[in-house]
């Protein structure tokens, strides 16, 4: 169990949660215009991926073998990149479905999405719930949902990473919406300005939702270190 967590985006929806071992979510880094890292850079003990899109999935595939890092998916995703490639270990959970890697717990909860890969069906997007003393929702793109209540019920999130780009997931005006659904103490925007059609100003949702809702909205620069402590969380 992890007293501290250190959180780095690499910019779109791609984190590193560095809770002592190292989770990698969402890793698209080649072709992502926002990266400054390079792909061969990214150190992982476990990669995490929210649906099968390409601006997600990414280079899973790559860094899961250079790092020899199990895979957490969706279960049709997971079925799909095991078929091509039978060297990894894929954890292919469904929704309220759990797996722990290295003291690391990883559940699926819904995502209000699609999921595709190569223009074929995936299954079902999903958020993905990550948990070590300290719990990271990291939504997936997802638009807003009532049960997001049920996710801050079950699971009291630390820390959620939300969509606010618009487009394909929550613009800011959702996201602020979504945050009072969810009470967490923290809150991390993502999945904006990586490309024109999701243009939004993060400014604009730390404003709104720490005004409305009393929490804490962190805008990291890409590649800045974000150090949550377990002791600056506070009771819930
Ligand atoms: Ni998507
Ligand atoms: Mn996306």
């Amino acid at each position: 169990m992890a007293d501290k967590v250190e959180i780095t985006w690499h910019g779109h929806a791609c984190f590193t949660l560095d809770f002592g071992k190292k989770v990698v979510v969402d890793p698209f880094i080649e072709g992502n215009p926002m990266a400054k890292i390079k792909k061969d850079d990214i150190k992982a003990d476990l990669v995490v991926v929210t649906h099968g899109h390409s601006d997600h999935l990414g280079d899973a595939v790559e860094i899961a073998s250079k790092n020899k890092a199990p895979i957490v998916t969706f279960v049709e995703l997971g079925w799909m990149l095991n078929s091509e490639n039978k060297h990894l270990d894929i954890r292919a959970i469904n929704y309220s479905g759990s797996t722990e890697v290295d003291g690391i717990r990883v559940t699926a909860v819904p995502a209000l999405h699609s999921s595709s890969l190569d223009g074929k069906y995936a299954g079902n997007p999903a958020g993905m719930v990550i948990s070590s003393g300290i719990t990271v929702y990291h939504a997936g793109d997802t638009g807003v949902f009532g049960d997001m209540s049920i996710i801050s019920d079950l699971y009291k999130p630390d820390i959620s990473l939300l969509p606010i780009g618009g487009f394909y997931t929550m613009s800011e005006y959702e996201a602020t919406y979504a945050a009072g659904l969810l009470k967490s103490p923290y809150f991390i925007p993502m999945h904006y300005n990586t490309f024109d059609l999701i243009k939004a100003d993060p400014q604009k949702f730390k404003k709104e939702t720490e005004e409305k809702h009393q929490v804490n909205v962190i805008v990291p620069e890409v590649e800045e270190v974000i150090k949550i402590d377990k002791q600056d969380l506070g009771k819930r």
